[in-house]
This record gives C-alpha cells, sequence and structure tokens, in this order.
C-alpha cells in the first residue's frame, strides 16, 4: 500500500507519466511481452513522448522520428557512458574503464574504432574475403548435389569462423578449424544467456554460464594472444593499448577481448542469417541480387566458379544497391536495439516546433527503433519484405518521410550519436562478401515451408535472434562457361 501510495506524480512541464497499474513492476510484463505493441499503445493514448515506469526505473520515449535528432545531439546531458560501462563490466567481467586508475582509457579505446574505417577498413574487408572462400571451400568443397542443412546453423558456421580469423588471426600450432568450432560452440552457449546478464541476473544463477565465459575468456590471455600469427591491425592495436596499463590484470585484458569478440559477431551472425532467410524465402529478389553480382564479375573479367577466388573490394562492394538494399531491408525488419540515455542533471530537452519537457536526473530516454522502421507513414507495408526498398533511379535511396519531413534518421539497425557501432561499415561488408559468396558459388531453396519469427529474449539488445531454425538446401552451381 506504502509503494501505491509513494507512486511518482507528473509535475508540470513534464512528459505524461504513465506508472502502470502494479507498484515498483510498472508496465514490465507488457514491454517485456512486445514491445513495439506497448509503445504504440501508451503512445495512443499519451501522444508522441511520454515516461513509462518500468521495473523500477522511469523511461521517457520518443516516438516521433522527426524528433530523434534532437534527443541524438544532447550528449552533455543525455549520457550513455556509464550505462554502457556498468552492463559491458559486468557481463564480460571486467573492471569499469571509466574507474580513475584507467585515465583516457576510454577515449583511447574510441580512438582505435578508427582501424574499422578508410582504407584501414580496405584491409579487413580483403582479409575477410580471403577467409569467408577458405571457410567456405573447406565445408563446401566435397558437395556435389544437394545438401540440407539448418541455416541459422549454417551461417553461424561461416561468420563465426570467418571473423574470427579476421579480427585475431591464428593458431599456428592448433588444428584451425577445430579449435574455432569449440570456441563457437562455447560462445553459442554464452550468447543464450546473454540478455540475462544484461538484466543482472546473478551469474551464479544461469547454470555453467560462469564457466564457459572463464574458458572464452583464457582463449585471450596474453601468453596466448602472443602467439597468434595474422591478427589484424585493429585488434593487435587494441592489444597494445590494453598492455599499457600495468593496473589491469592479465585476466581483465583478455576479457576485454572477449567482449570485443561479442561485440563482433553477436550481431552480425544474425543479421546475416536473416538477410539470407529473405533472400532465400523471396527467390524473385534472390535472382535479381544475384544477377547484380555476375554482371559484377563479368565486369571486372572474373570467372565464376568454386574453383575461381574471388575479388570484390570494398569500392565495388559499395557499387551493389541490390544488394546493399536487401540488406538494409532485413536489418529494419530485425533489429531492435533501443538507444538509451541516462538524464545527467534535471534539464529541459527542447524539441522542434517549440516543444519543451523538463527530465529528471537519473531517468533514462529511449528510442526505439522499430517503431520507426515499422511505421506505415515512413515505409509501406512495413511488415514485408522488399527487397529494392532502399533503391531509387538505381541509386541509394536515402530519402524517406514522416508528416512530410524527410527524415535524418530513417534506418537505425547501429544505434545513433555517441553510441552508434564503430563496426557497422565492416559488418555490411561483411554480410555483403558472405551473401556474394554463397550466391555466386551455390543454388539455394527452402525445404521447409515454415514462416519462422523472432525471439524477443533479446529485444533492445541489438539484432533479434529467429524463433527456430529452418532447414534450406544447396548445391553448387553450374555455369555454362
Ligand atoms: C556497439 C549494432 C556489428 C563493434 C554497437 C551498438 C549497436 C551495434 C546498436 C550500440 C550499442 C548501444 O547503443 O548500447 C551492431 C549490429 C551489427 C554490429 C546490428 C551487425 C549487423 C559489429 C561489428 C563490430 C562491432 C562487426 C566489430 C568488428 C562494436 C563495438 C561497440 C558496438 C566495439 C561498442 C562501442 C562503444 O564502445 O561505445 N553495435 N553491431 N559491431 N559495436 Fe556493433
Amino acid at each position: 500500500i506504502l509503494l501505491f501510495f509513494n507512486r511518482r506524480r507528473r509535475k508540470p512541464g513534464e512528459p505524461p507519466l504513465d506508472n502502470g497499474l502494479i507498484p515498483y513492476v510498472g508496465w514490465a510484463l507488457q514491454f517485456g511481452k512486445d514491445p513495439l505493441k506497448f509503445l504504440k499503445s501508451q503512445q495512443k493514448k499519451h501522444g508522441d513522448i511520454f515516461t513509462s515506469h518500468i521495473a523500477g526505473k522511469y523511461i521517457t520515449f520518443i516516438m516521433d522520428p522527426t524528433q530523434f535528432q534532437y534527443v541524438i545531439k544532447q550528449a552533455k546531458h543525455l549520457d550513455f557512458r556509464e550505462f554502457a560501462n556498468e552492463m559491458a563490466s559486468r557481463t564480460f567481467d571486467y573492471p569499469r574503464i571509466t574507474e580513475a586508475k584507467f585515465p583516457q582509457l576510454r577515449d583511447n579505446m574510441h580512438r582505435i574504432y578508427k582501424i574499422m574505417q578508410g582504407t584501414a577498413l580496405d584491409k579487413l574487408t580483403d582479409s575477410m574475403m580471403g577467409n569467408l572462400q577458405h571457410v567456405f571451400k573447406w565445408k563446401f568443397s566435397q558437395a556435389t548435389d544437394w545438401k540440407i542443412e539448418k541455416m541459422y546453423q549454417f551461417c553461424c558456421g561461416i561468420i563465426f569462423e570467418a571473423s574470427f580469423m579476421t579480427l585475431y588471426g591464428k593458431d599456428p600450432v592448433a588444428d584451425g578449424h577445430k579449435l574455432i568450432s569449440e570456441i563457437r560452440e562455447n560462445f553459442t552457449k554464452f550468447d543464450a544467456k546473454f540478455p540475462y546478464l544484461v538484466i543482472n541476473i546473478p551469474i551464479s544463477l544461469l547454470g555453467a554460464t560462469r564457466k564457459v565465459r572463464e574458458e572464452l575468456i583464457h582463449i585471450f590471455f596474453p601468453n596466448k594472444m602472443a602467439k597468434r600469427s595474422e591478427v589484424s591491425e585493429l585488434i593487435q592495436t587494441r592489444k597494445n593499448l590494453l598492455d599499457q596499463y600495468d593496473v589491469l590484470q592479465d585476466h581483465d585484458r583478455a576479457a576485454h577481448h572477449f567482449a570485443f569478440l561479442w561485440a563482433s559477431v553477436g550481431n552480425t551472425i544474425p543479421a546475416a542469417f536473416w538477410a539470407m532467410y529473405y533472400l532465400v524465402r523471396h527467390p524473385e529478389a534472390l535472382a535479381a541480387v544475384r544477377d547484380e553480382l555476375d554482371h559484377l564479375l563479368q565486369s571486372t573479367g572474373q570467372k565464376r566458379g568454386p574453383n575461381y577466388d574471388l575479388h570484390i573490394t570494398r569500392v565495388q562492394l559499395d557499387s551493389l544497391v541490390l544488394l546493399g538494399s536487401a540488406i538494409n531491408e532485413s536489418l529494419r525488419l530485425c533489429s531492435a536495439s533501443m538507444n538509451i540515455r541516462v538524464v545527467q542533471e534535471d534539464f529541459v530537452l527542447e524539441l522542434e516546433g517549440d516543444q519543451a519537457y523538463n527530465l529528471r536526473k537519473g531517468d533514462f530516454v529511449a528510442i526505439y527503433p522499430p517503431t520507426l522502421h515499422k511505421d506505415p507513414e515512413v515505409y509501406d507495408d512495413p511488415e514485408v519484405f522488399k527487397y529494392d526498398r532502399y533503391v531509387e533511379n538505381e541509386k541509394e535511396k536515402t530519402t524517406f518521410f514522416k508528416k512530410g519531413k524527410k527524415l535524418k534518421n530513417y534506418l537505425m539497425p547501429f544505434g545513433s550519436g555517441v553510441s552508434i557501432c564503430p563496426g557497422r561499415f565492416f559488418a555490411v561488408n561483411e554480410i555483403k562478401q558472405f551473401l556474394a559468396v554463397i550466391l555466386l558459388y551455390m543454388d539455394m531453396e527452402m525445404v521447409e515451408n515454415k514462416i519462422i519469427g523472432q525471439d524477443n529474449s533479446r529485444t533492445g539488445l541489438g539484432i533479434l535472434l529467429p524463433n527456430s531454425d529452418i532447414k534450406f538446401r544447396y548445391k553448387p552451381r553450374k555455369f555454362d562457361l
């Protein structure tokens, strides 16, 4: 009863407040079950900005995408670092990097993210292409007739191994494929518990997760890292930086490498899966994208077929407009990362059209991109996969409108502003390369007719996983050379 009477009340100038019916829990159950449905029902009740009480937190949601930019630019009043650091240090088991004993560590790490852009990205992209083909040929060189496999497992196996080798290089002594598939199995076990760790469920309640996490961290201990060859410049530079901080223990350094591994494949695997799933489900889309790839090979004088190496540069990948559009379209449908900021001091959030709202210190402000990605005013038939939605006059389409206004942010799978994903260019290239290799080498068909849905357990955290795997079949393409 006390809790009920202590409920927060809306003060003048604040956004509409909805405490929900149950003290402390607030709207947590409805939000957890189907965030998009919950947010739309709150929007209908309160308008485009409102504060919902969810599991003890007050979260102000911004629903109008024409206003997103005004929130994104408020990096001083709306901070992301403390929140993200606390979550990452708990989940991956290293001390918070903002602690005074690690001066400038966070800023130095951010500087290193540049090695995922420009010419450094060219190198990473070339290395990924080589590794993808290496894994692909090793796995499928024997296939002559149709072979059936589960699609998620297929994507996971290829993307994990190729990304791991591209970033962390090779262990010259161990059997590479065997070692990496053992790491992948542990990674998948950890990943399944990742959403629970993020919401602060103690690791001791999560079965073998602590042991699995320790095993994953141990792969990156300095003595093991020192033995690896062909480590990417990105990881090597990160390693050198971590080595400069004497106060970090070997375990902490290794845990940082493990966290980066999670960031680099945790979302890329499901994103590659959905792009492949939608293309194989829509044969007309698959044919159009493959046609674009065949043309590129022809125009660059390359022979097609599993016995020939593919060379596709970053600039050529950028020119694949249909492939890029199909990937954007699948990202639109499967990404659900919540953009969260914490209010640093009581302040007035000014939005376009002379709107202003008082926000309280400690509250959260959130943008949930699916509200934009599934908005029928921005995207017609938002539930439908249209592979060429992001193409206009044979170029990438970047103009999408809401309330007659051109949107600055129309596709947000990679977050926004200060917390935008530094690996986004590499991620899109990897998915393009993966699809290019499988489309150019193989014919593919679904063997099950079921439509699969999304597993909402990682809503808010990135790309949603499918709620079940699905069988497909493939065989090498025949070429009339
Ligand atoms: C952060 C999405 C691939 C490295 C993020 C964030 C999102 C995201 C939404 C921000 C998290 C937040 O706001 O709390 C994705 C998606 C990917 C992808 C959808 C694939 C489709 C990658 C890849 C790499 C990477 C391939 C590296 C090779 C990172 C890192 C951060 C991050 C290091 C943390 C940045 C920081 O310290 O602030 N990613 N990501 N990501 N991502 Fe990605």
